[in-house]
């Protein structure tokens, strides 16, 4: 008898080396015992002993996409099936995977469906928490059914690029620093800060947008079943919200029909727990006050020295900054990148932020297509905008776009007929108004070097302001 050990237990690449060594040694299933379910293991012979008698066998990557969830299973007896299925496969039943009603194949399949609902599960349920005193940090404790962290860490970078974070889970842990992924041991919820600012305000936010005439109790169960409910704070005000839902649905009938209003009418906006452009960063990153927020990977807040001399305001993050969590870094940020330094002005001398500060899109096939934010939407951002520019002193402001420009003036902008002249800004500050980068890209290019020109233009009219500022000092 031979006995195989697979160290972590849902490890493909451990599995992998345990079985292909078995195959290679022409040990049969039957006569392999895997840590896992063996008993007596200990009088079996470890499989690396064993001698090669054959080359490695030729699998496609079905059975190995099979077993990356199968393996993070935490029931019994699936190294042993896995190994069964390569054993069968190899040995010439080619299209084995094919036949669902094979009672391997169906097994594998069930502890598949498991795992990739516990995964679903995983990144639906994870709810980060503020780590207090280190800005833009957040852990998270979650307990799966199954070893899914591995699984489901990487959607968690690529939604959350922008802020360190932390997963921790009875069996593993998951940490990005910002730049890099790291998997280590398990740990418990003594781990994770009791409660955040973001927390409270996530909290008001879900109660004022639950609607008791919707509620369907079976349904959200099912959706959110209730050993979920420990890791959502909203949990904790679900029984008094479907407790209170049928009086409120009674009051609701009673009220005399009112006219439609905006969806966004009053935004509940957290305040900062900590002060300066990165305290206010922090709470942008936990606004829940418009729906954008959701499909949204992250805010993006605004980006520069609280001394710039110039705030330069675009419309909302794009694709790119909506991964990487910083405005004007996509392609229309490295044309704007471009047209400031040929009109003269220092990137570093200007505070880069947008009217607002999540991205609207609409997913098509797997591209996430720019829609402008709604006037809702626009309203519920702009006191983010307004706190931005109490805390900074600038000597020009530089809307880049109509969305811009009628948020920073409070009025309909002509943009063409108006670019390039100093209006009236936000608080007495001298503002500009030209084209947005994006509409410079989209050009036809019939259009030559002339939206290119125009914006460069526009921008050195900023430059010749600070220099005379310069000069007048
Ligand atoms: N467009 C904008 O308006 N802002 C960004 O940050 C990127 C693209």
């Amino acid at each position: 008898m031979w006995r195989a050990t697979v160290e972590p237990a849902w490890d493909l690449e451990a599995w992998r080396v345990q079985a292909r060594t078995a195959w290679v040694a022409g040990i049969p299933p039957e006569a392999l015992d895997w840590a896992d379910e063996a008993a007596g293991l200990l009088a079996a012979r470890p499989v690396t002993e064993a001698a090669p008698r054959r080359e490695p066998p030729r699998i496609g990557r079905g059975i190995l996409d099979l077993a990356r969830h199968v393996l993070a299973h935490r029931g019994p007896g699936r190294h042993a099936l896995l190994y069964r299925l390569l054993w069968r496969i190899a040995e010439g039943e080619r299209r084995l995977l094919d036949f669902a009603a094979d009672p391997d194949v169906r097994r594998a399949r069930q502890l598949e469906k498991a795992v990739t609902r516990d995964a679903h599960k995983a990144r639906a349920f994870v709810r980060f928490r503020e780590i207090p005193g280190e800005a833009n940090s957040f852990v998270a404790w979650y307990e799966p059914d199954h070893f899914v962290l591995d699984l489901v860490a990487p959607f968690f970078m690529r939604r959350f690029a922008g802020m360190r974070w932390a997963i921790v889970t009875p069996d593993r842990s998951a940490s990005w620093d910002g730049v890099e992924l790291s998997m280590g041991p398990g740990g418990s919820p003594a781990d994770v800060p009791d409660q955040d600012a973001g927390e409270a305000l996530w909290r008001r936010y879900y109660a004022s947008v639950f609607n008791p005439a919707r509620l369907n109790p079976q349904a959200m169960r099912a959706e959110m079943p209730l050993r979920f409910w420990k890791h959502l704070p909203e949990a904790q005000d679900l029984p008094r919200l479907m407790r209170e839902a049928g009086a409120r649905v009674e009051a609701m009938v009673q009220r005399a029909p009112r006219p439609a209003r905006s969806r966004i009418s009053a935004p509940v906006l957290p305040a900062p727990a900590t002060e300066g452009l990165e305290g206010l960063a922090a709470a942008i990153r936990a606004c829940r006050a418009c729906p954008l927020w959701e499909p949204a990977t992250q805010a993006v807040p605004g980006e520069g020295r609280a001394d710039a001399r110039i705030v330069v305001v675009g419309e909302q993050p794009g694709d790119e900054e909506d991964l990487t969590g910083r405005p004007f870094t996509g392609p229309a940020g490295r044309l704007f990148d471009r047209a400031l330094a040929e009109a003269g002005v220092d990137r570093a001398d200007c505070y880069v932020t947008n009217a607002v500060k999540h991205f609207r899109f609409e997913q098509r096939g797997r591209r996430r297509i720019h829609v402008r934010a709604g006037a809702s939407e626009q309203r519920a951002c702009r006191p983010w905008l307004e706190r931005e520019l109490s805390m900074l002193r600038p000597l020009a402001i530089v809307a880049l776009g109509a969305t811009a420009a009628n948020a920073l003036t409070g009025r309909g902008i002509s943009l063409m007929r108006e670019r390039g002249r100093w209006l009236a800004g936000p608080r007495g500050v001298p503002l500009i108004a030209t084209v947005h980068p994006a509409w410079v890209l989209r050009q036809a290019a019939d259009a030559g070097d002339e939206p290119y020109a125009g914006l460069v233009a526009d921008l050195r009219r900023v430059a010749d302001r600070l220099a005379n500022a310069a000069t007048a000092d």
